[in-house]
């Protein structure tokens, strides 16, 4: 557990944020959406709150609630400090301030925390990872994965992220990523090969700007669609 659970913080973010990180419309918000990596985001269970269908697949969901939360707590104040130590790095617009962002954070982990083992019954919660997906061809209308892939491109080689974006686009007719800069908040080195991949297959892709920013000039998303 604690390999997993060392690897990749589990941060989550608020439904507010997916729709500014995925420039998600009205149109969007009715599709049958994945969420890859979703970890403790609360996306899911705001979602399903106002009626409208996600499943969120995640290795973490292996692990109880309160093991989470402990990973999350231990963590913290670390990133935080991280956060304050590297101030040119930031750009504060949906959260204010330092303050604003730890209070936002804890936020969103209450509400997934409330929601947790009912989405785990009810199958919104689905233990699973990239690069292999539990799902058929085009279950989902729209795959929406934040801050995992590109993100952590020093952890994560170029074939994983080449056979992890062909996977979300046999399971999902489009998908959006986001961010495209690493934790170093340097551009990908792995954008360029997975389009070329994408592409191969008959699948466009485009890079777009979005108004969600916290790494500065990390505003941008990739979106992968068949036309
Ligand atoms: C930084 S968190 C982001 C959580 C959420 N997407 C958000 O933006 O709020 C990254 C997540 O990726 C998950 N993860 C790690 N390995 C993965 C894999 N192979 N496939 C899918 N998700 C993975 C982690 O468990 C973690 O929950």
């Amino acid at each position: 557990m604690s390999m997993l659970l060392d690897q990749v913080v589990p941060f989550g973010r608020s439904r507010r944020e997916y729709e500014l990180m995925f420039n998600l419309s009205k149109k969007d918000l009715i599709k049958r959406i994945l969420g890859c990596g979703d970890g403790p985001a609360s996306f899911n269970t705001e979602m399903t709150t106002d009626g409208y269908s996600v499943v969120s697949i995640d290795p973490i969901y292996q692990f109880t609630g309160q093991q989470i939360k402990h990973r999350f707590e231990e963590n913290l104040d670390e990133v935080l400090d991280q956060v304050k130590t590297t101030p040119d790095c930031w750009t504060w617009k949906y959260h204010r301030n330092i303050e604003d962002l730890r209070r936002n954070r804890c936020l969103v982990m209450d509400r997934f925390l409330a929601d947790y083992e009912t989405g785990c019954k009810q199958g919104r919660y689905r233990i699973a990872a990239l690069p292999d997906l539990p799902f058929r061809d085009g279950e989902f209308e729209l795959a929406l994965c934040s801050h995992f892939l590109f993100l952590y491109s020093d952890h994560y080689s170029e074939a994983f992220h080449v056979t992890s974006a062909i996977e979300l686009c046999r399971v999902a007719d489009e998908v959006r990523i986001f961010p495209l800069l690493t934790l170093a908040q340097h551009l990908s080195p792995h954008i360029a090969a997975v389009r070329e991949a994408v592409a191969s297959g008959g699948i466009k892709s485009t890079i777009e700007t979005v108004e969600y920013e916290l790494q500065k000039h990390g505003n941008q998303m990739l979106r992968l669609f068949r036309s």
